[in-house]
């Protein structure tokens, strides 16, 4: 299908905090490359995103901070327009949700949904709060993680150990916010039965999408598919949010996850009239660049809600990307393990590009990547500088020193095989980053252009216009040649410049004026040309387009994590997301030798009793064949002491001993857990000898 406008949107942040370079990786840097070669291609293009400035995260961040969520959500919106913006990240809109086209927009889609009786009403109980006389979120819940002790676990998350937890398993739970102790109040609100749109969504995924979408979206999509969907609530009892447009609705907010989608409709309304064009023709290609942690929302819940509400276009593709740890550990806005992306430019003004490249040559496109700041250093000097930079600067310099300045003829009855070549790279070029980008490897369609940029080197290598110079006088015809081999560099330099433009913009921009051409040239129809830059044009003296890094400015951001990471124990907040239903988390890629560092072991359990003021924890004694051990467990809400007496387990026996309840515990046994949070033994299906090491 051929179409007429596009729609981009990257995922709306949340205004709880400013962003990462992580943020950058998943979804904006992706989704503004893309655009910005849309525009450069002349076609209709708009982008929109904007703050998502409701939900638990925000009202836990102004609780943290002391403040309301207003002042939360105004002080974050700002730093993160400011960081997008100095970034380069070009949106056409950056919204947010607190404004009133938007609670107008979402109620409207609400109010469409509830009179077409797309809702259903549920009753269930949910903790609340009788002194602050309100419904608790399980984040707002606290108490002793039942896997680590740690004393301050959330109702659905233990962030020392990272267990996933709910508010029934924390130990002495109590409430965030008068330290109350919960209890269960019944409370009723408004479903929407996703199971009803299994088919609809299957025939769009399954069949529809299985070849255009990146396996790891389609992926999670169809384990959420094959696993069933349930009616999820679209409704909160809270205080912060979209007001629920119905009467005898008090107290009651739309579900952060159902307003933030409508959030990109909201955002082009702001940003045109012709609104309804974007999002209700069906020539539209609507493109959610998004983060993998948000991919059942744009891909099951809100294209759901879409189908449902029946006037909208639904997304052509929704590109996530996996996320990217740092210096080997995941991103951590609790423990303050991240590089904010309004440091990054304060310590290296100006050069956004670095990061740019960085981050697109880095990206986790398929799979976790890791950033490091000497990957950092090396892709600058080496890559960026070592082949982009140097061979724009030889070219420029080659042509002050050997052709007055100016660009030289080309003459073509002295035209080779290696000139050929290159005009033949150049046209090529254009093709393959043109076929990477539509189809969102921007990290291959980096490659291309880096590729291109070493055959400009070696061109000048082979030809050595330099050494051609030197003997001139004898033969007078080698002017020519260093009239060609510069001629072909300059007119590959303007095509580098197109071809970067939507990765690096700031270095195109410089490349312009370094050309004096208008930016105009930077169009896409221009790439493959080797007739850009006119015979006897003047153009300036090269500017060195990036600078190298030092090792002194590597080891001072190491140091700045290590030192953030100390402080954040005593003054940052957790800022995970909302509720986000469980999904396939896919970790990290290892290598080999990391595993083998793991004894995994069978072992028989010989005895099991519950810990005494710890409901949650069982202490098991474990024939490992060689040794008995005492291993404590977080079980004991999920089977009997005496039911499990006998069984083999896999043990992880060269795990460092720690003490739970006083108890030390001396290793961990592995477990699965079912979608309805059962657990299971991870156990040997055949009876194994005890001791025998699992590998
Ligand atoms: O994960 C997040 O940061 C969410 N605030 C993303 C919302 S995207 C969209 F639905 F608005
Ligand atoms: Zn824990």
């Amino acid at each position: 299908m051929s179409f007429n406008r596009y729609l981009i949107t990257a995922a709306l942040p949340y205004a709880n905090g400013p962003v990462h370079i992580g943020h950058l990786a998943g979804c904006y840097l992706p989704a503004d490359i893309y655009v910005r070669y849309q525009r450069a291609q002349k076609r209709d293009v708009k982008f929109v995103c904007g703050s998502d400035e409701h939900g638990v995260p925000i009202t836990i961040r102004a609780m943290k901070e002391g403040i309301t969520p207003q002042q939360v959500v105004d002080k974050y919106h700002a730093i993160i327009k400011e960081s997008f913006e100095q970034m380069g990240i070009s949106f056409d809109i950056y919204s947010r949700t607190s404004n009133k086209i938007h609670h107008e927009t979402s109620q409207a889609f609400f109010t469409k949904l509830f009179n077409d009786g797309a809702f259903e009403v549920h009753e269930s109980e949910q903790y609340f709060d009788e002194e602050k006389q309100m419904f608790l979120a399980d984040r707002y819940i606290v108490g002793t993680c039942p896997v680590c002790s740690n004393d301050n676990a959330y109702g659905d998350q233990c962030e020392k150990c990272g267990s996933t937890l709910s508010p029934e398993q924390l130990i002495n739970p109590h409430s965030a916010l008068s330290n109350a102790i919960p209890v269960k109040k019944k409370t009723q609100h408004w479903y929407f039965p996703l199971n009803k749109y299994e088919d609809f969504l299957k025939e769009w995924i399954v069949e529809g999408k299985k070849n255009e979408w990146k396996s790891n979206v389609y992926g999670q999509c169809k384990s959420w598919l094959d696993s069933g969907l349930q009616p999820r609530a679209m409704t909160r009892d809270s205080n912060w949010g979209v007001p629920v447009p119905l009467p005898n609705a008090e107290g009651k907010v739309l579900y952060v996850w159902f307003d933030a989608p409508i959030g990109y409709i909201s955002a082009t309304k702001e940003l045109t009239p012709m609104w309804s064009d974007y999002w209700q023709k069906e020539d539209t290609k609507l493109v959610h660049f998004i983060g993998k942690d948000n991919i059942v929302f744009h891909c099951i819940i809100f294209p759901a809600m879409l189908k449902a509400h029946g006037s909208y276009v639904l997304p052509e593709n929704v590109p996530a990307n996996e996320f990217l740890n740092i210096e080997g550990d995941k991103v951590s806005t609790s423990r303050n393990w991240a590089v904010w992306v309004h440091e990054y430019i304060k310590d290296f003004p100006e050069q956004q590009d670095l990061l740019r490249y960085v981050l697109c040559a880095n990206a986790p496109e398929t799979k976790d990547n890791d950033f490091t700041w000497k990957d950092f250093q090396t892709r600058v000097n080496s890559e960026l500088s070592g082949n982009f930079g140097n061979f724009v600067n030889r070219a420029f310099v080659m042509m002050h020193k050997l052709c007055n300045g100016r660009v030289p003829v080309f003459h073509n009855d002295i035209i080779n095989d290696i000139d050929k070549a290159l005009i033949t790279d150049i046209a090529n070029a254009k093709t393959l980053v043109e076929s990477a980008i539509e189809n969102y490897k921007f990290r291959d369609a980096l490659s291309e252009i880096m590729a291109l940029s070493a055959k400009g080197n070696k061109y000048l290598q082979v030809n050595e216009p330099w050494n051609l110079v030197k003997t001139l006088a004898d033969t007078p015809d080698n002017q020519k040649r260093i009239d060609n081999s510069i001629h072909l560099s300059l007119q590959l330099c303007a095509n580098l410049a197109i071809l970067i433009n939507p990765i690096l913009p700031f270095t195109a921009k410089k490349m312009c004026s370094m050309m004096k051409v208008v930016e105009r040239m930077l169009d896409w129809e221009n790439a493959g040309r080797v007739d850009l830059l006119k015979v006897n044009y003047p153009l300036r003296t090269p500017e060195i387009l990036f600078p190298k890094i030092e090792d002194t400015q590597v080891a001072a951001q190491v140091e700045k994590l290590n030192a953030n990471l100390v402080k954040s124990k005593v003054e940052t907040t957790p800022a995970k997301q909302e509720e986000a239903p469980k999904a396939v988390e896919k970790k990290a890629e290892i290598q080999y030798d990391d595993f083998a560092k793991i004894e995994l072991r069978v072992g028989t359990i010989l005895h099991a009793e519950k810990v005494q003021k710890a409901d949650k924890l069982l202490k098991l004694e474990i024939d490992l064949g060689y040794e008995k051990r005492t291993i404590v467990s977080g079980i004991a809400l999920h089977f009997n002491p005496e039911d499990i007496i006998g069984k083999q387990v896999t043990v992880v026996a060269n795990l460092a001993p720690r003490k739970m309840r006083g108890i030390e515990s001396n290793g961990m046994i592995l477990m699965a857990e079912n979608k309805d949070g059962k657990l299971i033994f991870a156990s040997p299906i055949e009876k194994a000898d005890e001791g025998a090491e699992v590998k």
